[in-house]
């Protein structure tokens, strides 16, 4: 089956690799659009409704992957744009969704919609959800969308819940947990980080290899599977900073040093799960993630060293 496939957000962090896996799946064919265009991507400013229907129309998209968000931290410098976008932006695809008849739509929710009154110990799916993040405000919002134009107009969207995602080909932008991923560039250029989170705080992160196949299996299970139509919790495995400081360490083969200056960021990440429960996933999708903390670090300080030792030292060029 032939599936022409818009994704928003694909210069970004996940949207540039899922993307180049999408286009390696056969019958697939991409189109791939942000509002920072790239060799790759063209220009596609969400909150344009007839940009996004003419771009359905010209190349008879029949799946969307809306990636296209502001995160937590940058969401609080300007709650309101982060609203619009992060609102309007669902909005405009679900409605797009319904009046050209999509196939599936895929919404990627966060960690962030959990806020007060969870068990941060075990989060579960069905917890209620009190975010502190304007980020996390508009995606519990976008994942009780998703759930009304199912229940309503029948539309096929799939979503789950991403925590902290780390990689080494894409630079993240914007959220609480980057600090994850800051830190392997800093420890193996310099030898030094210092760190936006205190030592002790616990967030659930989930390797890249892992976040993409998650998505790509959720879009492929067939329908009545889904029985979760706001969102699914994923977990892969939770660490602090000097956890993960820690076993860096372990395996870098050079002395290593770590500070720690907490700023705004350490209370939004103190409000966040500790560990997600993704019992739902597992049983509804067979979810199951395949990177632990000690693979995470060794894969990730492979390849980082590997582009610092191409780039002779030099700044590693990475899209934000
Ligand atoms: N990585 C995101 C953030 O930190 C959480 O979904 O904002």
């Amino acid at each position: 089956m032939n599936n022409n496939i818009l994704v928003t957000g694909a210069n970004g962090q996940i949207g540039q690799i899922l993307t180049q896996e999408l286009s390696k799946i056969e019958g697939n064919k991409i189109f791939a659009t942000d509002i920072n265009i790239s060799n790759t991507c063209s220009y596609l400013n969400i909150l344009e409704q007839d940009s996004l229907s003419k771009i359905i129309e010209k190349h008879n998209i029949t799946q969307i992957y809306h990636l296209a968000a502001i995160l937590s931290a940058r969401g609080e410098q300007n709650p309101i744009q982060t609203w619009d976008t992060n609102m309007q932006g669902l909005l405009n695809v679900l409605e797009a969704a319904r009046l050209y008849k999509l196939d599936k739509i895929f919404f990627p929710s966060t960690i962030a919609v959990f806020g007060t009154g969870i068990n941060q110990n075990f989060t579960a799916n069905y917890s209620a959800l009190h975010p502190t993040t304007v980020y996390g405000i508009s995606k519990a919002a976008g994942e009780n969308w998703c759930q009304y134009y199912h229940d309503k107009y029948d539309i096929d969207v799939r979503s789950l819940r991403y925590p902290g995602v780390i990689g080494w080909q894409t630079m993240p932008g914007g959220g609480t947990t980057d600090y994850a991923i800051d830190i392997f560039h800093q420890l193996i250029q310099y030898g030094k980080y210092t760190c936006f989170l205190d030592k002790d705080v616990t967030l659930p992160m989930l390797y890249m290899e892992d976040a993409i196949n998650a998505a790509i299996q959720l879009m492929d299970t067939p329908r009545e599977n889904i029985k979760n139509r706001a969102s699914y919790n994923i977990a892969g495995c939770s660490f602090n900073p000097q956890q993960l400081f820690d076993k860096i360490a372990h395996y870098i083969n050079k002395p290593v040093q770590i500070e720690y200056q907490p700023d705004f960021r350490n209370n939004i990440a103190k409000s966040w799960p500790y560990v997600i429960d993704d019992s739902l996933a597992r049983q509804d999708w067979g979810w199951k993630a395949n990177f632990d903390l000690d693979k995470i670090v060794l894969d990730m300080l492979e390849n980082c060293t590997k582009i610092y030792t191409h780039f002779d030292g030099g700044e590693a060029k990475f899209a934000h």
